[in-house]
């Protein structure tokens, strides 16, 4: 059972008892409505062999539904995710890249209104294919430069210079490093019990800019460096580590393979973990969970992927494979594990694929194999 599962299986953050699970499912714009359905088929495909039952609601939010109706993430869609539902699967949504008056990214506020202050994004190769990376990118989700305070001022000379407010805390890196060191445990829990790794123990690095962004890549740095030392009782099989942001991306090309856990703030998270998707191959197999202390969203790590949008070849390997997160952080890791294998067993053949890597298969041809597999 437990072999090469990509992450932290027994994530057991909260226990979902009931065994008919509500899953809020947000589809929201571009090929996000084109894999989330596919978490669906997969979830329907691993229930009965697991006694798990799941219920759906459809929800709405993204740029199309604002276009429609003014608003991006409609008050009902909040309420219902945290009154009815036990989680939920949040596709992609396409925020234009210039202003457009009362839009905002409806996933940057699902964040924040849920306290999904952790993004968890596990980057894996499967054994034999391509390059060995055994990596989780912990991002911190609900400040930096993503607080989103921005302002435009007008000089005397008619010029214009913008600031935006990168905000870092005390109480937000602490939380993220604090899981960020859980899930490294949690990991080295898994080797222990003879889940395939590159790692023999478990190594965080955390990622900054401190040399020049001293006060607030400086809190993030020792605001987790203070925590692991106040509690060496639990963290002292942990080696943590630190590399500059721009080195990190260096070496992340030229030797990923000594990546563990890697922690880092909301802009850099984002930004290594697509890079760190061209190691394995696509944007279209990395998932990614949303995590807070009571509830999880998986998330492929992918946008709304306009160029491909309505060709029925977006690759759902992110979508399934966050499926698959977001029941071990519901605390199902069995069914999480099976989804897992069942991606690995199709990725190792070349029989079965979207275009992204490479092969000529739609994106149910890849769905059916899945559940063939399973
Ligand atoms: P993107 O991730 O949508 O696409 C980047 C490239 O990867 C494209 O060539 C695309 O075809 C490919 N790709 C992505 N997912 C794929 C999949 N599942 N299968 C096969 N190929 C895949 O990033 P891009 O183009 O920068 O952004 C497009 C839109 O998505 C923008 O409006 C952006 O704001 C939005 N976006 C939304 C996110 C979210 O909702 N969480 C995250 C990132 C971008
Ligand atoms: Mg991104």
């Amino acid at each position: 059972m437990l072999s090469a599962r990509n992450t932290i299986r027994s994530a057991r953050l909260y226990s979902t008892a009931s065994k008919t699970l509500r899953i809020g499912l947000i589809p929201g714009d571009g090929i996000g409505r084109e894999v989330i359905p596919t978490g669906r088929q997969i979830l329907e495909a691993v229930s009965s062999k697991h006694g798990l039952k799941f219920e759906f609601v459809e929800l709405q939010a993204g740029f199309e539904h604002f276009k429609k109706t003014g608003t991006a993430l409609p008050d009902e869609t909040v309420e219902i995710l945290k009154k009815e539902t036990d989680g939920a699967l949040f596709g992609a949504v396409s925020s234009p890249t210039t202003k457009v008056a009362g839009y905002s990214s409806p996933i940057v506020a699902l964040r924040k209104k849920l306290g999904l202050y952790a993004n968890v994004r596990p980057v894996k190769s499967v054994e034999g294919v391509g390059r060995p990376v055994d990596m989780v990118i912990v991002r911190e989700n609900t400040e930096d430069l993503y607080v989103k305070e921005e302002k435009l001022i007008e000089n005397p000379d008619g010029t214009k210079t913008a600031e935006a407010i990168k905000r870092i805390s005390e109480y937000a890196s602490k939380r993220i490093g604090k899981i960020a060191l859980d899930i490294a445990l949690q990991r080295q829990a898994q080797r222990d019990l003879g889940a395939a790794s590159l790692h023999k123990s478990p190594i965080v690095t955390i990622t900054h800019k401190s040399n020049v962004l001293s006060v607030s890549d400086g809190l993030f740095r020792e605001t987790i460096r203070n925590f692991y030392n106040a509690n060496q009782d639990k963290y002292s099989s942990i080696s943590l580590q630190e590399q500059i942001v721009d080195s990190m991306v260096y070496r992340m090309f030229r030797e990923p393979e000594i990546f563990d856990v890697v922690v880092a703030p909301n802009l850099y998270g984002d930004i290594l973990s697509d890079g760190a998707a061209a190691l394995v191959g696509s944007l279209g197999v990395v998932p990614s969970a949303n995590v807070g202390d009571d509830y999880v969203i998986g998330e492929p790590c992918h946008g709304s992927a306009p160029d491909i949008e309505g060709k029925g070849i977006a690759n759902p390997i992110a979508t399934i494979r966050s499926t698959a997160l977001m029941l071990e952080f519901m605390g199902h890791a069995e069914p999480a594990a099976d989804i897992y294998t069942a991606v690995d067993a199709n990725l190792k053949e070349d029989a079965i694929k979207t275009p992204d890597l490479g092969g000529k298969s739609s994106t149910q041809e890849v769905v059916a194999d899945i559940i063939r597999r399973l």
